[in-house]
């Protein structure tokens, strides 16, 4: 029984088990607004006074080094754990048995020690030797980004596919690092996978561990077959969508930039709005009108941070699969974070990672009611594309709804044109407004032919020898 149902047993336990007792008050908080119970493996607990540990690497300023703490503090906190002190190294690369050097080891040992600290929490994941080497050493739990964020998406996860793609990151992240948590850990893993004890589930010659190991395979296998199955389900719906020839925009961007508020704003829908990082987990579809009829299928998928856990990347890979089907990217970026540029850049390293760097995407620089007004303006000058809105109050989403019904193909034209090499960003705009079927190289300059938007296809045609909009400007003249 206990291997064919191998997680039910600690199941119930787990749901009730919170990571401190700041963060079981959030999370009871959080439970009764949105009703999402904690599921998954729960790791990154009982921790209540947390340090922070990071390396400052050559190249880097001390400000990226605050910036990035400064984050995973945010993090550590939704997550319900509070930071008491933070450690940094200036060193180049990480030791490989721990992480920060030995001196520092004895350093950041006694400020967990002064501070009363129960874990330290490294800013970049740490391999499973580091770890135990580390939790022998400082006598505290010790974990990384990585377990804070997956604790996180445990927490919000709220579809049966969300949760499930969130088992499967974390048990691939606990695998390898069984022993790394000594017996606590391999009791509280063992007892959830092994169904309780472990008591007459061992063979004979086997350890704990090994049964332990061979379950969490098991539950992996499991999991990968339900999560291929529902790809299955959402692909015929993607389908269904393609088949009506409806176009599909999915909504990108940094964990808190304002998707769902925007999202909301523009199909008048509720989703879930929560000044928290990744509030929201699960994809939703909302059918949108844009200002000339075209309807279209908005999605708003899982929030991006920097140093996104490869296992959740791997786990919620048909989530943002879905995200690859899409017509057009709107990237959300939330214009008034002082790192706003650094969040734009991290999302598009995760889309590179996904294979979606080369899809067609506008930039939302979101929250302009809140951004200072010289740093929109050097934001705009490095995206001059970029459409600036203020989701919270609705200013500048007219305006988006109508660069969006540009972009989307049924308003797309076929344009032919001769661009001299001097204006060598309009074949670059057509080819980030739109598509390039022909490019040749002449010596008048760059032949073009592409499918593009109307205000790209405006700044051609003055290359064209035909422009695929006079008749429309006829129209409208007459
Ligand atoms: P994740 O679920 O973490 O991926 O976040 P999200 O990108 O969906 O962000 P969400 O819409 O939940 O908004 C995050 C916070 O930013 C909320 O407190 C919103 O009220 C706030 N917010 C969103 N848009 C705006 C805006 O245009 N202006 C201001 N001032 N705040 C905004």
């Amino acid at each position: 029984m206990a291997d064919e149902h191998p997680l039910t047993a600690l199941e119930e336990v787990e749901t009730d088990l919170r990571l401190s007792r700041a963060g079981r008050r959030r999370s009871q908080a959080r439970n009764i607004t949105e009703g999402a119970p904690r599921e998954g493996v729960a790791i990154f607990r009982p921790v209540e006074n947390a340090v922070l540990v990071a390396l400052h690497r050559t190249g880097h300023s001390a400000h990226d080094v605050d910036a990035s703490l400064d984050e995973l503090e945010l993090l550590v906190d939704t997550a319900g754990s509070q930071v008491v002190g933070r450690v940094v190294q200036k060193r180049d690369n990480p030791d490989v048995a721990t992480f920060i050097g030995r001196g520092k080891v004895a350093e950041l040992k006694e400020v967990a020690g002064s501070l009363s600290a129960d874990a330290v929490i490294f800013d970049d994941e740490l391999s499973p030797a580091q770890q135990r080497n580390l939790e022998e050493k400082l006598g505290v739990k010790v974990l990384d980004r990585t377990i804070v964020i997956l604790d996180i998406f445990a927490q919000h996860a709220a579809s049966r596919e969300g949760k499930a793609q969130v088992e499967l990151a974390q048990l691939s992240y606990l695998l390898p690092r069984l022993r790394g948590w000594g017996q606590a850990l391999s009791r509280q893993a063992g007892g959830r996978v092994a169904g309780g004890a472990g008591i007459g589930t061992r063979g004979p010659g086997e350890t704990q561990l090994e049964v332990d190991r061979r379950k969490i395979n098991r539950r992996i296998t499991k999991l990968r077959a339900e999560l291929r199955e529902s790809a299955k389900t959402r692909r015929l719906k993607t389908k269904d969508r393609e088949r009506h020839d409806v176009a599909t925009v999915a909504l990108v961007g940094y964990t808190n930039a304002g998707k769902s508020t925007l999202m909301n704003r523009l199909t008048g829908a509720s989703v879930l709005v929560a000044d928290q990082l990744f509030a929201t987990l699960d994809t939703t579809a909302r059918r949108l009108e844009l200002p000339d009829s075209q309807q279209v299928v908005l999605t708003d998928t899982v929030g991006f941070v920097n140093k996104l856990p490869t296992q959740l990347v791997e786990a919620f890979k048909s989530t943002l699969e879905d995200t690859l089907r899409a017509d057009l990217l709107l990237h959300v970026v939330d214009a008034s974070h002082p790192e706003a540029e650094a969040q734009v850049l991290a999302v598009d390293r995760v889309l590179a990672e996904i294979g979606a760097d080369a899809m067609r995407r506008l930039l939302v620089l979101n929250k302009g009611d809140a951004a200072d007004a010289d740093e929109l303006a050097g934001l705009r000058r490095q995206w001059g594309d970029a459409v600036v809105v203020s989701a919270l109050t609705g200013q500048g989403t007219e305006r988006l709804l109508g660069r969006l019904a540009e972009l989307l193909p049924a308003s797309r034209r076929v344009v032919e044109a001769l661009v001299p090499y001097e204006r060598a960003e309009l074949v670059a705009a057509a080819h980030r407004g739109g598509e390039v079927l022909k490019e040749e190289h002449r010596p008048e300059g760059t032949f073009v032919v592409a499918s593009v938007d109307r205000s790209t296809g405006e700044a051609l045609s003055r290359f064209a020898s035909v422009d695929p909009w006079a008749d429309d400007r006829k129209v409208a003249g007459a």
